[in-house]
């Protein structure tokens, strides 16, 4: 383990070198600690503290941190030195991962595309969208987090990820989440592309839309020879129970996206699935045959952590066990948190979760909420996670496009035990916002410290 010192001296070269403001935010926050190691969803750290994580690095470690299978299968990919990153020969364990995964996602799906981001699967979807309608038109749904590259901040509207980057992509268009009427509108016009949607919004609060939302979608995108296309990014991988959380919605789409809890939390990659003809448009001859392809795209690492994963979360049960703890988690909070005039909501699907909180209506309470929410509108929400994690031991995180949803979403492996500790933490917390001065005072000395961040 390396000494303090040691450790200090990393984060001065993370500030010199990477992103100071990083480090400052996470002192202000006072979550700056030095994690010595992570196993499943606990969280250890140099001083001796256990976290428990109910964030998974936004639904990156369903299989839970470090699992040992998965670290092993890397160590033996590295011990028997086969060929990686050759870019001249036929990486067969990507035909493996790739099979597994179509098979796991059925429907038409039976192509795959590797990259190493979700952003990057995101605009793979762009262009083969492209490539297979001939139109250039792309619709998508407002509050969307698709990713931070240039076209898939163009399918972001949120002027906060977008200011100061553009021009964006031309001809993107956001309709409203959940409404099939303005979607046909924008369709009708037959120039659109694609419509890219999340089966469940993570980012805008964790939305979950009506039910025949996504299969009427799909049938107006047949109807109008638009691709229909799902960002699985955060939602697949068993996070909501089924492998991908329009599983059970007769979707049928076009072509998925994956990334995050892919490759178990330790190798960058993402997948795009497709059907065969959007595969054809696009590399449909000897010529186009590298037409669209990545260095990192199908690295032996990553495929063989992508198997690994697979299995783990396969023969684990980790899917049910997502439904299961999923139900228990809200029930145990809608029974503890419904008396509170603060706690607007409880919603969630699987192990994606969300804690809506509500201006309050009180007097007392109204006037502290609304200084906060004037000094920064994340304000509320990030005062909640401090709480959580300085005097509770839980890691958690606002929700990016909605910052009065406090996300919970822990490994899929998660204990039972474990998730009556979250309800409790977090009932506490709930409480003392509600009952005593010290959570607004102590927070408005942490409001002043943030004014010149
Ligand atoms: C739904 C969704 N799509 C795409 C992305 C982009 O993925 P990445 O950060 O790997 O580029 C994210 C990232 O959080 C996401 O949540």
């Amino acid at each position: 383990m390396p000494s303090t010192a040691a450790t200090a001296r990393l984060t001065t070269s993370y500030q010199d070198h990477v992103n100071p403001q990083w480090v400052r935010l996470l002192n202000v926050l006072q979550m700056n600690v030095r994690y010595s190691h992570c196993l499943g969803s606990e969280l250890f750290t140099e001083d001796g503290r256990r976290i428990l994580d109910f964030l998974s690095g936004y639904c990156v470690h369903n299989a839970g941190h470090n699992h040992p299978e998965i670290v092993a299968a890397l160590k033996e990919e590295l011990d028997r030195s086969g060929p990686a990153m050759l870019q001249s020969h036929v990486p067969g364990i990507a035909g493996t991962l790739a099979g597994k995964l179509c098979s796991h996602a059925g429907g038409r799906l039976q192509k795959v595309f590797f990259c190493s981001s979700g952003s990057e699967g995101v605009e793979a979807a762009i262009k083969f969208a492209r490539a297979h309608t001939g139109r250039t038109g792309l619709v998508y749904a407002e509050g969307a987090f698709h990713g931070l590259t240039c076209g898939a901040l163009s399918l972001m509207g949120d002027p906060f990820w977008r200011d100061g980057f553009g021009p964006m992509l031309s001809g993107t268009e956001a309709v409203p989440f959940g409404d099939l009427l303005a979607l046909e509108q924008r369709l009708a016009a037959r120039t659109v592309a694609a419509f890219i949607v999340e089966p469940v919004q993570s980012e805008a609060g964790i939305r979950i839309p009506p039910p025949e939302y996504l299969r009427q979608a799909r049938n107006l995108c047949r109807r109008y020879g638009t691709l229909f296309v799902l960002d699985e990014v955060q939602t697949g991988m068993y996070r909501t129970g089924p492998f991908l959380a329009s599983q059970d919605s007769g979707a049928d789409p076009d072509m998925v996206i994956l990334a995050k809890a892919l490759s178990g939390g330790l190798v960058p990659s993402a997948a795009l699935l497709m059907t065969d003809p959007v595969y054809d448009s696009v590399y449909g001859s000897l010529k186009r045959a590298i037409v669209h392809t990545s260095t990192f795209s199908e690295n032996a690492l990553a495929m063989r952590a992508g198997l690994a994963t697979l299995e783990v979360l396969d023969r684990e049960h980790l899917g049910e066990r997502a439904a299961a703890m999923g139900s228990y988690l809200r029930e145990r909070l809608h029974a503890t948190l419904s008396g509170y005039e603060m706690v607007r909501a409880v919603r969630g699907a699987g192990l994606l979760n969300g804690i809506e909180f509500a201006k309050p209506k009180s007097l007392k309470l109204r006037l502290p909420f609304e200084a906060f929410h004037q000094i920064h509108p994340g304000m509320f929400g990030q005062v909640v996670v401090m709480r959580l994690f300085r005097d509770k031991g839980f890691l958690t995180q606002i929700c990016g496009n909605h910052f009065l949803v406090l996300k919970v979403a822990p490994p899929l492996m998660v204990e039972q035990r474990h998730v009556d500790e979250f309800v409790l933490a977090i009932r506490d917390v709930v409480e003392l916002m509600h009952t005593s001065a010290s959570f607004w005072t102590e927070a408005l000395g942490m409001a002043r410290r943030v004014m010149d961040i």
